[in-house]
């Protein structure tokens, strides 16, 4: 059987590892003879090289494991280039986080304010990237998760139009779709959604079972008398409280029998959720105590004991979902994902030239859009809105447009007047003068 090489840009994630343990137990469905690890910082990924070696060795031997740390060469023999990057670290993320909420607004890493700043570092270094693939590889699969998704997708469809091998995906869909099956002692690859809207902006209208029934409507019941959070974010309090405010707006907006991405959370209740964070301790802060403290450990312990046996390594939804779409292109299997992808009339009344999330079909051709048609006025009002705020973000980023930049955030149901607007712009601006500018 043919085997593959893959790139893992941003090898120094804490999601690398989760990532590679998925790979390992997917070693017949996705074979590989290569895995190399990008990343710009040999301080966090050394160690992930390190621990990812040992745990290749021990399940699929044979397997070549690399780090690299410079463009020139790292895509060379490149089938898939998976992309995780985080521009400016999860320093930058605590700024792009506390910078609005000392406004009153929210700090959010992708939406709002924060979303905005992240996204005017991402894009550069993403397109970057992409380049480098296309120079060396021009035929490989790029499949993006890097952040924030809306903002990547709107920029590479400008700058690389037309390229059909560069995929944006989020687990958030899907992360709540686990959650879903777990209520529904379920599991999730038996459910097919239709879903639309944009990046960390949408909603579920269906959620069908393999006989067609629409479990949907039972999933909204359960939601209003307080949901459960899937298995593996349980010990996680952000989380948790996040899948259980998912019930306050299942219960606000009743009439379409629709249920939200966790993300709307933000857009529709930006001063509740502004007031509830706090602007000393964001969650930059969670993760960096926590998960990359975690990680290192975990890093520690397999080196020590030459196996990943005992170091609490499982496998995540990140690394899941990415390794079921690279399995559905090389196997042809036509299965249903929902993806980031051009609109072109998938929502007749929504831009064609958007860029929605919505169902797709996923074989050896690529992604194949399934048609959602028109939205109701509430949803279209939200979503073109919002589209044009990530719009207006990539027209600032990349004319270097401090009007579009203030008009872009303006935009953002987050940031709740221009006097806040203007005052969050500075202090972006300043806090972000390493990676971009605008005049
Ligand atoms: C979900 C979203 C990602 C986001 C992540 C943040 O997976 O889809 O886009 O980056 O959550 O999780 P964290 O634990 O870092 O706050
Ligand atoms: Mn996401």
């Amino acid at each position: 059987m043919k085997s593959y090489q893959l790139v893992i840009c941003g090898g120094g994630s804490t999601y690398t590892l989760p990532m590679i343990k998925t790979l390992c137990d997917f070693r017949e469905v996705f074979p590989l003879w290569s895995i190399v690890l990008f990343d710009v910082d040999p301080d966090k990924q050394h160690m992930v090289y390190e621990a990812a070696k040992v745990m290749v060795e021990e399940a699929m031997g044979g397997v070549e494991v690399r780090e690299c740390y410079t463009l020139d060469a790292a895509f060379a023999d490149a089938d898939f280039v998976f992309m995780q990057i985080r521009a400016g670290g999860l320093r930058m993320r605590e700024q792009d986080e506390k910078i609005p909420l000392r406004h009153g607004c929210i700090g959010q890493e992708t939406c709002g304010a924060g979303g905005f700043a992240y996204g005017m570092r991402s894009v550069p270094q993403v397109a970057e990237i992409v380049r480098a693939v296309r120079a060396q590889s021009p035929r490989a699969w790029i499949i993006n998760y890097s952040n924030p998704a809306a903002i990547v997708a709107e920029a590479t469809k400008r700058l690389f139009p037309g390229d059909r091998r560069l995929i944006h995906l989020c687990d958030m869909p899907i992360a709540i779709m686990d959650a879903f099956a777990e209520s529904l002692g379920m599991k999730r690859q038996d459910l097919t959604p239709r879903y639309f809207g944009l990046n960390h902006f949408g909603w579920f209208t269906n959620l069908y079972d393999p006989r067609g029934k629409d479990l949907l409507p039972a999933i909204r019941t359960m939601l209003k008398s307080g949901s459960a959070a899937p298995e593996e974010l349980k010990g996680d309090a952000g989380w948790v409280e996040t899948f259980a405010q998912l019930g306050e707006m299942v219960r606000d907006f009743d009439g379409e029998g629709y249920v939200p991405n966790t993300y709307l959370q933000y857009y529709l209740y930006p001063e509740k959720m502004a007031a509830h964070m706090d602007p000393r301790y964001t969650r930059a802060n969670f993760v960096m105590d926590h998960r990359v403290a975690h990680v290192r450990q975990m890093c520690e312990y397999i080196v020590e004991h030459g196996s990943i046996r005992g170091s609490g390594l499982e496998k995540g939804v990140h690394g899941t979902y990415i390794v079921e779409l690279a399995s559905s292109i090389i196997r042809n299997e036509n299965r249903t994902f929902i993806i980031i992808t051009p609109n072109n009339g998938i929502i007749p009344n929504l831009p064609p030239e958007a860029m929605v999330e919505v169902p797709c079909l996923v074989n050896a051709n690529g992604v194949t859009p399934l048609h959602m048609g028109n939205i109701p006025t509430f949803y279209k009002g939200l979503l073109e809105n919002q589209y044009a705020y990530e719009c207006l973000t990539v027209d600032a980023l990349l004319n270097g447009d401090r009007d579009a930049a203030l008009k872009a955030l303006v935009l953002n149901r987050t940031v709740t007047d221009t006097g806040r607007a203007k005052g969050i712009l500075e202090d972006l601006i300043r806090a972000n003068r390493d990676y971009w500018q605008v005049k």
